[in-house]
């Protein structure tokens, strides 16, 4: 197939890309750069031995869009481009909305001008919102969210389900992604956000190559087993092969489906710590902080309906996750 992927110069999008070019299909990158580098396309090709198509183009440019449409006959998109730091979200909740709305819009615009019918979702456990009891469950009521950033999730998932509604022969798989971390076992390709990251792993990874000075862990008197914060951490190379089995899955289907992307298993900040350690021999400096604003105690997902109607299931471990995020953020930062 002939694949836009939105995004696709970025920490989740390029391993898409590699598992994409891996299985034979065609990856075309849409990607503004704005927060990510342009040698990734070639580190894509140091993998792979094929090099992506590249524009660099904002996805709210819809004649960029057309263009991109005429050039190639595109048969499925996955949509990873957007705006995605919480905090930031709060603050400039304009610029979210702005952005990660417009840029579906567009997208949906020049897909029906365009005849394309199939539309990857990359959506977040965030949807799952403040009140549901975990694992969370596909069929739980997912409209809530605690930012900007997640309302964005929420309203696109709904946005999407409508536009299914009036054209039944779409299909539209939204991908509830839990915490990615990990990075591509050449090395070549991680989690490199711009300025001090916000999430925790790519935190580590700059704590352990001694450019930061010590991780804070953000609360530990939480209601759980250490009081640190439980999440469902899996390996990105997992989630990128489960891009890969929706679009199988979407080939022959229409409708829209929600399905999370987790391991099912919870664990701690200060499980992943010691993780760290073990995986790298290491002893990563760390203070225990205040809690920060809207985190939640503990979630994890279901991850039943994935294998049953994907055929997916997280297969790396957790010391996977920290020596191949440990060997990449060693490399990036030299
Ligand atoms: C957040 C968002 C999620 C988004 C994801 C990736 C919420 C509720 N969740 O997930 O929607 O998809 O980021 O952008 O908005 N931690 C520390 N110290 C740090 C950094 C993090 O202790 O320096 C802790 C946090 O308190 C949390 C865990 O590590 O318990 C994971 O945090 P993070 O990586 O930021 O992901 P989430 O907040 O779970």
């Amino acid at each position: 197939m002939n694949v836009l992927v939105t995004g696709g110069a970025g920490y989740i999008g390029s391993h898409t890309v590699v598992e994409l070019i891996n299985a034979g299909h065609n990856a075309i990158i849409v990607d503004d750069l704005s927060n990510a580098k342009a040698d990734v396309v070639d580190r894509i090709q140091t993998i792979t031995g094929t090099r992506p198509v590249f524009y660099e183009l904002d996805c709210k440019n819809i004649d960029g869009l057309r263009s991109v449409f005429s050039a190639h006959k595109i048969d499925a998109i996955i949509h990873f481009a957007a705006f995605k730091a919480v905090g930031e979200s709060v603050k400039k909740p304009l610029q979210y909305y702005r952005n990660n709305l417009d840029s579906t819009f567009a997208l949906l615009e020049v897909m029906e001008e365009f005849g394309c019918k199939k539309f990857i979702f990359s959506s977040s456990a965030t949807v799952y919102g403040p009140n549901n009891p975990h694992p969370y469950k596909e069929e739980m009521p997912a409209i809530q969210s605690s930012s900007p950033y997640g309302w964005t999730k929420v309203m696109i998932e709904r946005i999407l389900t409508d536009y299914v509604t009036a054209h039944p022969d779409f299909c539209a798989v939204l991908l509830r992604y839990f915490n990615p971390i990990g990075a591509h076992e050449s090395g070549l390709l991680g989690d490199d956000p711009n300025g001090i990251p916000n999430n925790l792993m790519p935190y580590i990874g700059r704590v352990a190559a001694g450019q930061l000075e010590k991780l804070t862990i953000f609360g530990g008197d939480y209601p759980t087993p250490d009081g640190t914060c439980q999440r469902d951490y899996l390996h990105v190379v997992d989630l990128a092969v489960g891009h890969l089995k929706a679009l199988e899955f979407a080939k022959d289907r229409e409708g829209a489906e929600a399905i999370n992307l987790g391991t099912g298993n919870g664990i701690s900040v200060l499980e992943l710590v010691n993780a760290f350690n073990k995986a790298n021999d290491m002893d990563l400096p760390y203070v225990i902080g205040p809690r920060r604003d809207g985190d939640l105690p503990a979630f994890w997902a279901d991850a039943e309906k994935a294998k049953n109607l994907l055929g997916w299931e997280a297969t790396h471990t957790v010391e996977d996750m920290c020596r191949s995020a440990w060997q990449f953020a060693k490399n990036a930062g030299k």
